[in-house]
């Protein structure tokens, strides 16, 4: 297969775990004889730097013009101390996503059993953990009006959505519901707000559509509450943009790493994949950072496309890399030099050589392995 795709490896940790992502697209691209072109543009606060805005245009033709796009992370300390600043890294990101119709945001939380410990969580209460969020990405809270009264001492933000918005992403929800375990929660705060008891008459009027669905509701306070309490209730979890994006933050504490979470961003003609975390600016280039949720996020792309084996081939190499403990130091107490680049780079051997890095690395002195 040819695929063409873009990469904007955007902030901080950003373009390191981004690296590892696109080392392991070449390896497959290799064992598996396609052809994955990939050409990089800037987002963020990299190219506010370097051109004055947050997305440029060539940005934008760029990822129009890809097959798919994998996107880093983005944003930057000096922005987060300073409210005032109207142009800003996260714009990319939203202006993307608004411009590209990426409106379905799909977040796996699954627990690896070899990770239990890593969790502050409680083992019995994690394991098998499952979830598949599916957040809404264009509207809401985040693209809603934005005001701010003359004398700056006024503001609001505008939580809007309509019919249609609820409407195709809910389809998508009923239907992966449908290939699981079937079973839909729509999270939500119909108790206190509009636009969320207009997500709950829509869902509800299309629920007679999905009858092998069981579908219900949780207010957001209380899923903040049951997602760390009980996680193995959830199945598909359907929410609004904010909502969304908090709950799927506080999911990573299942997994015992926010360096371990990917996510697809889907609309009718484009796919974006990046991992959920952001852009960690004070852990960059010291090869701390996590690559596996980029590399996960990679994995999704070639689910996306239908190359099953070769998606599979990386979590294989994933789940290998984790039970050996080649990771960096936010899962790892057993070595102290794997680096991002060392994550990668056992990956893409595994890869290569899936049968040969069967070997015991456990006894390999780690560093002076050529594998590692
Ligand atoms: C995410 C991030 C973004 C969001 C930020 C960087 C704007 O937190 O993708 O979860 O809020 O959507
Ligand atoms: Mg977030």
């Amino acid at each position: 297969m040819k695929l063409n795709i873009a990469v904007l490896p955007g902030d901080g940790i950003g373009p390191e775990v981004i690296a590892q992502a696109e080392k392991v697209l070449k390896a497959i691209a290799m064992e598996f004889n396609h052809v994955f072109t990939f050409q990089h543009a800037l987002v963020g606060a990299s190219a506010i730097e370097k051109t004055g805005n947050p997305l440029p245009e060539e940005t934008i033709d760029i990822c129009e013009k890809a097959d798919a796009i994998l996107f880093g992370a983005i944003g930057n300390a000096a922005f987060d101390l300073d409210p005032y600043a109207k142009i800003r890294p996260e714009q990319g990101l939203l202006r993307l996503r608004k411009s590209l119709g990426l409106y379905t945001n799909i977040r796996p939380v699954i627990a690896y059993e070899d990770l239990l410990n890593k969790s502050s969580l409680k083992k019995k209460q994690i394991s098998n953990t499952n979830i598949l969020i599916y957040r809404e990405l264009t509207g809401g809270i985040y693209f809603g009006e934005k005001k701010l009264s003359d004398d700056g001492n006024t503001a609001s933000d505008i939580c809007e959505y309509t019919r249609f918005e609820i409407e195709r992403i809910a389809h998508l929800a009923f239907k992966a519901a449908q290939s699981r375990k079937r079973k839909l929660t729509l999270v939500d705060k119909a108790n206190a707000l509009e636009s969320s008891r207009l997500w709950r008459r829509v869902v509800q009027e299309m629920a007679p559509q999905y009858p092998n669905v069981q579908l219900n509701f949780m207010y957001i306070d209380n899923a903040a509450m049951e997602l760390i309490l009980n996680p193995k209730q959830f199945d598909v979890i359907l929410t609004e943009n904010m909502f969304g994006d908090i709950l799927s933050e506080e999911a990573s504490v299942i997994v015992g790493s926010i360096g371990l979470l990917a996510s697809a961003s889907l609309g009718e003609k484009h796919a974006m994949f990046e991992p959920i975390h952001g852009a960690y600016s004070k852990a960059a280039n010291k090869g701390v950072a996590n690559p596996i949720a980029s590399i996960l996020a990679a994995a999704m792309l070639l689910d996306h496309f239908g190359l099953d084996d070769e998606a599979a081939l990386i979590r294989e190499g994933v789940d290998k890399s984790l039970k050996l403990h080649i990771t960096t130091p936010d899962l790892n107490t057993k070595y102290d030099n794997i680096t991002t680049t060392k994550v990668g780079d056992f990956i893409e051997d595994f890869i290569n050589n899936p049968d040969e890095t069967n070997l015991n690395f456990t006894n390999i002195h780690l560093g002076q392995s050529t594998i590692i």
